[in-house]
C-alpha cells in the first residue's frame, strides 16, 4: 500500500481505518509524513518524509526521513538518507550502523562520515568534502530502538539482542528499496564499534533471507567489538607492549599492566563460557565481570577512543567537546521539524545499553564472529574490517587477533597473506592484509572514529571499497616502488 504526498489527508484517514496500518502512534500519524507498507509485510510500515535540502543547509542532494513502524514490539526507527552526490540512479547504497549499544548514528551523521560537520559553537554545517555520500546514497538508522530519534511506543519492547534488532533491519531495508524505487537495490552495511555485533548479523539476516528485494554486496566495519573472547586478551598488549601497538611510551605503568593482565585471565573464561552455553546468565556475567575489571583500569581523564587525546567533558560524553554542537543541532527545534523527528535526540540510551550488556549479555556474544564465517564461507560475500590504530577500546591488535583466528576457508592463506602499505596519493595512510573476500585495513593516526579523524583517508578507503579496487595491486607492483592503482 502506498501513500503520496499529495493525498496525505486521504492518507490519514486511510491509515486510521486501514488494519495494515491502526498501530501506528498518534504523535506519527500527526506528523507529515507520507506511509508505504507492504502486503508481504503487514507487520511494518515505513513513515517517509521528503527534506528540503535547503531547509538545513548539510547538502544539496535529496533527502528522506522518517520511521520504521513495528506492529509486533511497537518500535519505531528513525531514519535519514541523503542521496549520492554523484548518481543516485547508479551508486551503491551504504547503510550506517552506529554501537553503543544505544548510541545514534546521527553522531556519525554530524561529527564523522557525514555531508556537513558540526565543529563549531555558531552550530553553523561546515560542508565535508569527504562525505561517505560521495559517490555512494548513505542511510543512517537508528536502531535498536531506543537509540537517537527511534522509540518505543507505550506497552512496546524493544530488541535485546543484535539477532532479534537485525530482522527489523532488514524489514526497514525491504521497504525503503520499495519506497525509493530509483535507487539501485545494491546495499552495503557498514558500522562502527558496538555495530561490530550488528553488522554481521544483520548481513547474515538479508542473506539467509531467499525471497527479498535487494541484494547485500558486502559488509564493511570501522573498530568494532565483533570477538570478544579474541579482542578482550590485547587490552593488555596495547596498554602494555609499546612495540606491539605502536603506541610509545606505553599507556599502562607497570602496575597497571599487572592489574590488567589478571583481571583478563579472570576474564577469558568467563567469555569462554558465554561462547559454549550462550545463556543469557553467562553472558551477561561476562559482559559485567570484564567491563568493570579490565575497562575500568583505563585512565579516564584520557581518551578511551583515541590514546592521543585527552577526554574532554561534553554533554554525552564522548570525550569530544565538538559532540555538543551536533547534539544542539540535532535536538533544535527547526532540525526536528524538518526530519519530523517526533522524540528529542540523545546520544546514547541506558535502557538500551544495560538491556544488550546486563539483561542479555549480546555484547560477549559468538554470533557476531560466526556469523562473519558464514558470510565467507556459505555466500562468498566481501567483508572488510577497518581500524583505527590510536583506538584503546576496539584496538587494532584486537582485530588483527580474532581475524588470524577466524575459522573460515581462506584462513589459512589470509594468516600467510603479507601486510601491504596501503597508500593515498602516494602516501602511506595504513597497512592493508587481504586474502580472498577477507580485508583488514589498520589507518595510521586515527582513534576509534576513523571518518572523522582522518576523513580523506576514510572517503578513499570506501570508495575503493565499493569500487573493488581496494588493494588490487600485487605485490611485484610494490616491490617494483609502483605507486598501485589509486583513484584520482
Ligand atoms: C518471504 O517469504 C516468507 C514466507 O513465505 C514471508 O513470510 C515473507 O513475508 C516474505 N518476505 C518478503 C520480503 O516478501
Ligand atoms: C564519484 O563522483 C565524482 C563526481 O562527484 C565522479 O567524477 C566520479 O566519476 C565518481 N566515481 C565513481 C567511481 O563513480
Ligand atoms: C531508551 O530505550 C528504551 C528501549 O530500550 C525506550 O523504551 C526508552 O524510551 C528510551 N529512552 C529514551 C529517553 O528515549
Ligand atoms: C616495569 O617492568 C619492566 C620490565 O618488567 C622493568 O624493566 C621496569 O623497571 C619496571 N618499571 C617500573 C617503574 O617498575
Ligand atoms: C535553531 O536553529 C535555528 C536555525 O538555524 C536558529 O535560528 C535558532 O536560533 C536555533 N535555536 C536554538 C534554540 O538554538
Amino acid at each position: 500500500m502506498k501513500f503520496s504526498r499529495s493525498v496525505l489527508s486521504t492518507a490519514l484517514s486511510l491509515a486510521l481505518a486501514s488494519p495494515l496500518l491502526q498501530y501506528i502512534p498518534d504523535q506519527i500519524l500527526a506528523s507529515s509524513f507520507s506511509f508505504h507498507s507492504s502486503n508481504d509485510f503487514p507487520e511494518y510500515a515505513l513513515a517517509t518524509k521528503e527534506i528540503d535540502p535547503a531547509s538545513l543547509g548539510l547538502d544539496t542532494v535529496s533527502q528522506h526521513s522518517g520511521y520504521l513502524e513495528v506492529k509486533s514490539s511497537g518500535e519505531n526507527l528513525f531514519y535519514w538518507a541523503f542521496e549520492s552526490r554523484n548518481d543516485p540512479s547508479k551508486d551503491p547504497v551504504v547503510l550506517w550502523l552506529q554501537g553503543g549499544p544505544g548510541s545514534s548514528s546521527m553522531f556519525a551523521l554530524t561529527f564523522e562520515n557525514g555531508p556537513s560537520w558540526f565543529n563549531n559553537p555558531e552550530i553553523t554545517p561546515v560542508h565535508n568534502p569527504w562525505s561517505w555520500n560521495n559517490n555512494a546514497t548513505m542511510i543512517y538508522l537508528d536502531q535498536p530502538a531506543g537509540a537517537g530519534f527511534s522509540y518505543v511506543s507505550a506497552g512496546g519492547t524493544a530488541a535485546r539482542t543484535s539477532k532479534e534488532a537485525a530482522k527489523s533491519v532488514f524489514a526497514f531495508l525491504t521497504l525503503f528499496f520499495e519506497k525509493y524505487m530509483h535507487l539501485p537495490r545494491k546495499i552495503h552495511i557498514s558500522g562502527e564499534s558496538y555495530a561490530g555485533h550488528y553488522v554481521p548479523q544483520t548481513t547474515l539476516e538479508i542473506l539467509r533471507t531467499t525471497n527479498k528485494t535487494f541484494h547485500v554486496e558486502s559488509m564493511l566495519c570501522g573498530n568494532g567489538m565483533t570477538d570478544p573472547l579474541n579482542q578482550y586478551t590485547e587490552f593488555s598488549v596495547y596498554g602494555c607492549d609499546s612495540q606491539a601497538s605502536g603506541v610509545s611510551p606505553a599507556l599502562y605503568s607497570n602496575e597497571t599492566c599487572q592489574q590488567t593482565k589478571a583481571a583478563q585471565d579472570r576474564c577469558i573464561p568467563l567469555i569462554q563460557k558465554c561462547y559454549d552455553t550462550g545463556t543469557n546468565a553467562d553472558c551477561s556475567y561476562a559482559t559485567s565481570l570484564c567491563n568493570a575489571e579490565i575497562l575500568s583500569l583505563f585512565d579516564n581523564k584520557k581518551n578511551i577512543y583515541d590514546v592521543r587525546r585527552p577526554c574532554e567533558p561534553s554533554k554525552s560524553g564522548t570525550c569530544y567537546k565538538e559532540s555538543d554542537y551536533g547534539e544542539a543541532f540535532l535536538n533544535n527545534q527547526t532540525t526536528r521539524d524538518a526530519i519530523g523527528a517526533v522524540v528529542p535526540w540523545k546520544a546514547n540510551n541506558r535502557t538500551v545499553y544495560n538491556d544488550f550488556t546486563a539483561y542479555s549479555g549480546d555484547w560477549m556474544r559468538p554470533d557476531s564472529v560466526r556469523a562473519v564465517t558464514e558470510i565467507l564461507n556459505g555466500y562468498n560475500v566481501p567483508v572488510l574490517i577497518f581500524a583505527g590504530d590510536k583506538d584503546f577500546i576496539c584496538n587494532w591488535l584486537g582485530q588483527k587477533k580474532w581475524l588470524d583466528a577466524l575459522p573460515w576457508d581462506g584462513h589459512a592463506k589470509y594468516l600467510k597473506a603479507r601486510e601491504r602499505p596501503w597508500k593515498v596519493n602516494h602516501q602511506s595512510r595504513g597497512v592493508l592484509k587481504q586474502f580472498g573476500k577477507l580485508s583488514f585495513l589498520r589507518i595510521f593516526e586515527a582513534g576509534h572514529m576513523v571518518p572523522h579523524d582522518q576523513p580523506e583517508a576514510a572517503s578513499y578507503m570506501l570508495q575503493e571499497w565499493l569500487t573493488e579496487t581496494l588493494g588490487i595491486w600485487d605485490y611485484k607492483d610494490y616491490e617494483w616502488g609502483h605507486d598501485g592503482h589509486h583513484l584520482k
